[in-house]
């Protein structure tokens, strides 16, 4: 059919991805065409359903499609425990540089533990312990008597990683960041991530407070007054378990999105994975990866299609109160996601 109207939408990589993941994947898409589909996605393999198809998790067919979107939505994809292939998570971070991983954690449910959570963690990607140089020393005949592991900050990407977490805080109107580190025994590995962080801070103190604190004792505080905190920026080992810990202060994983954002890519995912207990019922809950979608919408500058999607999830899960069954509700992913649809028609 012949059709006079320009193509619209930002081209988009969608990965639905393993167990729930087209479940959840599937909401977006129903969601975004009713905020007037300001994406055009293409839709590709990752994980398990990309081996199915032809062997490799992560096939070149994606790649190549990331590389040409520079934007992508990700569906949780199942990593196998101990031996089988690499995450994929982790290769596709390394692939398109993507430095930082910005995680927020809001309380949209008031009524759980705590009330009026809004804190960002945002954590170093690519560098620390997580680039796992790993290797064992043999002693005698046991191959595996000495484990060691070397982790790797630079001074680049700590500047890189500081110059986000200032940056981001203060374009969203945040008022300070927290540099969490263990400089005090990593002396050298995380020394340099904060002093590389706090002259980087001099340069917003103007604008944005800062102060630091060593990762234990800001695990603790996080669960005393996890008010005093607005921004955390921190190395990648540290910000992977601080900000699951986050997400347990505003009700869990099927509350928190996640961004993985490089000079020349961007990837959205949950935080959660691909949930297989649940996987094919109709009854996963969406928010996790309808808040990424949210912040894929500001990251592309339609800063009041994210505001008009998370009033949307606002309304249903507090005045329609519909909401799936790990939040206590009866509503199936699609009951769930046709009771957004409605709201955002109004
Ligand atoms: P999981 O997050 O998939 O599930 C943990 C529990 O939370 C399960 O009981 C599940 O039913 C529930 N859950 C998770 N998301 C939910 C949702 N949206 N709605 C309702 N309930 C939800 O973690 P698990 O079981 O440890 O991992 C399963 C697989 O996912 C593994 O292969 C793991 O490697 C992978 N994974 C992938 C991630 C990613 O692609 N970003 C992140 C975390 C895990
Ligand atoms: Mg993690």
């Amino acid at each position: 059919m012949a059709d006079a109207s320009p193509v619209t939408g930002i081209p988009a990589t969608l990965i639905p991805g393993d167990g729930i993941g087209p479940e959840v994947t599937q909401s977006v898409v129903a969601v975004m065409e009713v905020l007037g589909s300001p994406f055009a996605w293409d839709v590709q393999l990752g994980g398990m359903a990309a081996i199915a198809v032809g062997g490799d998790p992560l096939p070149k067919a994606t790649l190549d499609s990331i590389r040409r979107t520079g934007l992508a939505l990700k569906g949780p994809l199942t990593t196998p425990v101990g031996g089988g292939f690499r995450s994929v998570n982790v290769r596709l971070r390394e692939e398109f540089h993507l430095y930082a991983n910005l995680r927020p954690a809001r309380t949209l449910i008031p009524g759980g533990r705590y009330e009026n959570i809004d804190l960002v963690i945002v954590r170093e990607n690519l560098e620390g312990l997580y680039v796992a140089f790993e290797h064992y020393i043999p002693i005698g005949d046991d191959p595996h008597a000495v484990a060691m592991s070397s982790g790797v900050n630079t001074r680049d990407g700590s500047r890189r990683i500081a110059e986000f977490a200032f940056d981001y805080a203060a374009r969203n109107g945040r008022k300070k960041v927290t540099i969490v580190h263990k400089a005090n025994v990593l002396k050298a590995l995380t020394g340099v991530f904060l002093e590389t962080a706090q002259q980087v801070a001099e340069k917003y103190k103007d604008r944005v407070a800062c102060d630091e604190r060593i990762v234990d004792a800001c695990a603790m505080q996080l669960v005393l007054n996890p008010w005093q905190f607005d921004v955390i920026v921190t190395t990648n080992l540290f910000g992977d378990i601080l900000s699951d810990q986050a997400a347990g202060l505003v009700g869990g994983l099927g509350m928190a999105p996640g961004a993985n954002i490089g000079l020349h890519a961007a990837i959205f995912e949950a935080v959660h994975g691909s949930a297989p207990d649940i996987a094919g019922k109709g009854i996963a809950n969406p928010t996790s990866v309808l808040l990424a979608a949210a912040m894929m919408l500001e990251h592309v500058g339609l800063k009041d299609k994210r505001t008009a999607l998370e009033h949307a999830i606002d309304q249903v899960l507090n005045v329609d109160q519909i909401r799936t069954g790990d939040l206590g509700g009866h509503a199936t992913t699609l009951e769930y996601t046709t009771a957004i649809i409605n709201r955002l028609k109004g």
